[in-house]
């Protein structure tokens, strides 16, 4: 049987990263399937924290197209071109982006009317292939901050341990 996901909204961010690695290392030991670790960090952070949305979308065409993976949430876009949103612009720039308030946001593509802010953190393979983009969006404006960068970055890590990667069809 596995573990229950703690509720870690009134934990210090910082804190309650610490505690999904430690169940993220526990969950995946000995995994290096892609699909399994992006439908394990979803559910770990989606219950963990109460977000909108919290899900993988992943590179379909290189440099071109991102389609929707393994998601905790209401429903998701199902593609999303690079530098469109706030996803493609993560994936076409390599870099995680973090918006206070979408609706500040240029080009914001709305999967959900009620989200609000949302941070969106660039997966890489361990030859620092962009393999997906990990989307987070919070009915809560400003949700996200630097421990939030600085935690999801470290469970995407995951990925660039692991060598499974399905091939798009
Ligand atoms: N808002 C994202 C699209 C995906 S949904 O949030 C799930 C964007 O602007 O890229």
């Amino acid at each position: 049987m596995e573990p229950v996901i703690p509720d870690l909204r009134a934990a210090p961010r910082t804190l309650a990263y610490a505690k999904l690695l430690e169940m993220q290392a526990l969950l995946l030991d000995g995994s290096d399937d892609t699909i399994a670790g992006m439908a394990t960090v979803s559910a770990l952070l989606h219950h963990a924290f109460g977000h909108l949305w919290t899900g993988f979308y992943r590179v379909v065409e290189p440099g071109q197209l991102l389609r929707v993976g393994p998601y905790q949430g209401s429903l998701g876009c199902q593609e999303i071109a690079f530098g469109r949103g706030v996803c493609g612009t993560a994936a076409s720039e390599r870099r995680t982006v973090v918006v206070a308030d979408v609706h500040d946001f240029t080009g914001h593509i709305s999967c959900d009317p009620r989200s609000r802010s949302e941070i969106v953190v660039p997966v890489f393979d361990a030859s620092g292939v962009l393999i997906a983009v990990l989307d987070i969006d919070s009915s809560v404006p400003a949700a996200f901050g630097e421990a939030d960068r600085d935690g999801l970055e470290k469970l995407v890590a995951w990925f660039a341990r692991a060598t499974y990667v399905p091939v798009p069809v």
